[in-house]
């Protein structure tokens, strides 16, 4: 479904550069999560927007080969970049809020997306907007593809996210620490509902996370980044139990260390 070969991301400044992602190579098949793990500054998120040339150029330089659907997307026009991101693949971000217009409605939004991906227009468009707030959870979806993002709590925006994302029945989809700026509880529905959506339609997705209890409850494979290079890559049952990288073994040392049972106290 998805290949990528030698995929290398250079930043280039002012008398400096850096390498962001280093020669990294994957492959995603169908129906398959892969999700990318890695400190902070890694070059996680650099993957994921260099997949479709999302990247400023310049600063940024991409080189390697993304194969897509049986296309090199490193060569396609942009014109075709275009129809394929938020078309076959699509991208949800940490922020609903900063990937929501504020000034239109969820309708104005959501329609947009489906006109500018599908076949369908007008009425029918709207009647697909309302049929995908409802799949990820939204009452009164009709009415309220009325409201702004505003009007909606972080979570529910993350919804609305998620349905734009699906409305264009994308094969690939691309999530950039999806629930890492909601509040606990909600990432817990959040992740359930990416997992459902998944599974019902088989979709191939790139998961980017630095929390290893959502890997483990979504991917079926794991890629592990350090310092812009994929340093480890397997089942996430290989990895979870016999790390070979030693920033893998921190992670899970750390989940281990927060999972701990709290010592009895007199407050118990
Ligand atoms: N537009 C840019 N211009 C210059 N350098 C950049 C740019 N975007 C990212 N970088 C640098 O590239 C490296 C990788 O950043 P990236 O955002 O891909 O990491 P990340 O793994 O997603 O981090 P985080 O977990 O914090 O989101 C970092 O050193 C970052 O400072
Ligand atoms: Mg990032």
């Amino acid at each position: 479904m998805l290949s990528v070969e030698r995929l290398s991301v250079v930043y280039e400044g002012r008398g400096s550069s850096v390498r962001a992602v280093d020669e990294v190579s994957f492959t995603i098949e169908a129906g398959e999560v892969l999700a990318l793990v890695g400190e902070s500054g890694c070059g996680k998120t650099s993957v994921a927007l260099a997949l479709t040339k999302l990247l400023p150029m310049p600063p940024a330089t991409i080189t390697g080969r993304v194969l897509f659907e049986g296309k090199n997307l490193m060569e396609a026009s942009p014109d075709a970049l275009r129809a394929v991101r938020g078309g076959k693949i699509a991208y949800v971000f940490q922020e609903p809020a900063t990937s929501l217009n504020p000034v239109l409605t969820i309708r104005e939004q959501l329609v947009e997306v489906i006109e500018l991906h599908t076949p369908a227009r007008g009425r029918e468009a709207q009647r697909v907007a309302v049929e995908w707030l409802q799949r990820v959870g939204i009452a009164d979806a009709r009415e309220r593809l009325s409201a702004y993002p505003h009007e909606f709590s972080g979570g529910m925006q993350q919804r609305v996210m998620l349905a734009m994302a699906m409305a264009t029945r994308p094969s690939l989809l691309i999530a950039d620490e999806p629930t890492t700026a909601l509040d606990v509880t909600i990432q817990v529905q959040i992740l359930r509902l990416l997992r459902d959506l998944q599974r019902a339609y088989r979709l191939c997705v790139l998961l980017i996370s630095h929390d290893l209890t959502v890997v483990e409850r979504i991917a079926h494979r794991v890629g592990v980044m350090s310092a812009g290079k994929l340093v480890e890559l397997g089942p996430v049952a290989q990895i979870l139990h016999q790390p070979a990288h030693p920033y893998t073994k921190e992670l899970i040392r750390y989940r281990s260390m927060m999972s701990l049972p709290r010592r009895n106290t007199s407050h118990d």
